[in-house]
């Protein structure tokens, strides 16, 4: 093993957590130990989650909000009792502000709609405003196209710097006082560039615009707490936490929630429905059609009980080490051009980088013939690639569980792509 990383400080047991995580333990082609860098895609999960998915099922598995039997009662409590872990991982001042859905996209997909059929105050309309940025995933772009053509209203962008951050030199210009809604996302899942929350909210509560912030690639690994952030909508998604796929979350504030409209209509979402109208349950059941992803919440439920009890800080400190050794480590193969920040300052732990002229599809499938898993394309963010004129990056995104170890694998492997195409 080589020394460089000696020092590091901060680190997890990665060697205890890692015992957790039986997918880190496979093997690849031919007996390579797998090196497991792309979990801004999606985290491994924890043996704790797949118990409690197992003991749902086993033992506790019917239908929520309907029976009056044991079992189904058994389940409500359970799927309920995981939306108040939620709550109490965000910091939401109400359980009710805390709606499942199926993944983040569900969760942006689900505000634009709120929006698109809202009244007054709320409604959007041609001669309002929608301000995103070009950092965003699709899944914070294309509700907000699909919006504005539906109604209308302008959708307006901010830019990036040549250093892989929001430009908000113009953000006067951006944020107007016609704009209704400003979505922007707390880390680039790309560039891994943590955004500045306060200025941007500061701007947008000037001009009464209510604000959407896509934490998809922060609730993973920072403490998120949806009151400090001072936002009215936050969403995020449970594949990337540890907890299984098919389990998303948005937060808003409660009166929002209260005064927007529905956007799927169905089962126990409604108060009474007659043949010629129907009126609505309270949030977070209004928003909530038809049976949820029961079994997926209390896998969320579990996660964030793990997290949890290993802490939302230790995290976030243990993936700046692993992200600042990493930064440094990539600089130092030549050829390799890192797009986003260069430092492990206000930036994530997902790393976007270009080899010289190796396609990175290429640089991805020799990486994996080494068993180091990373995430090569556009990543969903297709504009940012477009801004800094590559078709594509490779990605390689660490989490709880990652070690210097497997970053030295990354940088040899990277070696190895090097001479394998000359
Ligand atoms: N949004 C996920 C990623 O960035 C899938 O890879």
């Amino acid at each position: 093993m080589t020394s460089a990383h000696q020092g590091l400080t901060g680190l997890l047991d990665t060697e205890a957590i890692r015992k957790d995580f039986p997918l880190l333990d496979r093997t690849v082609h031919d007996g390579k130990k797998i090196v497991y860098l792309d979990s801004a895609a999606t985290s491994q999960k924890p043996r704790q989650v797949l118990d409690a998915l197992n003991a749902y099922y086993e033992r506790h598995n019917a239908n929520v909000h309907r029976g009056v039997y044991t079992v189904a009662e058994e389940a409500t409590e359970l799927y309920e009792g995981a939306r108040d872990k939620v709550a109490a991982f965000i910091n939401a001042p109400s359980r009710n502000e805390v709606i499942f859905t199926k993944n983040a996209s569900e969760s942006l997909n689900l505000v634009a709609n709120m929006l698109g059929w809202a009244e007054d105050p709320y409604r959007v309309d041609h001669e309002t405003e929608i301000a995103i940025t070009e950092m965003e995933h699709h899944s914070n772009i294309v509700p907000w196209q699909l919006l504005s053509q539906r109604t209308g209203a302008k959708l307006k962008w901010f830019g990036l710097t040549d250093d892989g951050r929001l430009d908000l030199s113009n953000i006067e210009e951006v944020i107007t006082e016609k704009t209704k809604i400003v979505s922007f996302t707390l880390v680039s899942n790309l560039l891994g560039t943590q955004n500045p929350v306060e200025t941007i909210v500061r701007r947008a509560q000037e001009v009464g615009a209510l604000v959407c912030i896509d934490a998809s690639q922060a609730a993973p690994h920072q403490v998120l707490d949806v009151q400090a952030l001072q936002a009215d909508f936050v969403a995020f998604t449970g594949h990337k936490m540890c907890g299984p796929t098919g389990i998303g979350v948005l937060w808003g504030r409660q009166e929002l929630l209260e005064d927007l409209p529905p956007f799927l209509g169905g089962g126990e979402m409604i108060e009474t429905v007659s043949m010629h109208s129907s009126t609505y349950a309270p949030a977070p059941h209004k928003f909530e059609a038809g049976t949820p992803p029961i079994a997926q919440a209390v896998g969320l439920g579990a996660a964030v009980d793990y997290l949890s009890a290993i802490g939302m800080d230790n995290i976030a400190r243990h993936e700046h080490a692993i992200t600042e050794y990493a930064v440094r480590r990539l600089q130092e193969v030549p050829d390799l051009r890192i797009i986003g920040p260069t430092t492990a300052e206000d930036r994530g732990a997902a790393i976007s980088f270009t080899l010289g002229d190796i396609h990175p599809h290429d640089v991805g499938q020799v990486l994996d013939e080494q068993g180091i898993a990373v995430r090569v394309g556009h990543h969903c963010a297709r504009p940012v690639c477009l801004r800094y004129g590559i078709p594509a990056t490779t990605r390689a995104s660490f989490y709880l569980y990652s070690t210097p170890a497997e970053v030295d694998a990354l940088v040899e492997g990277l070696e190895h792509v090097r001479n394998f195409f000359g």
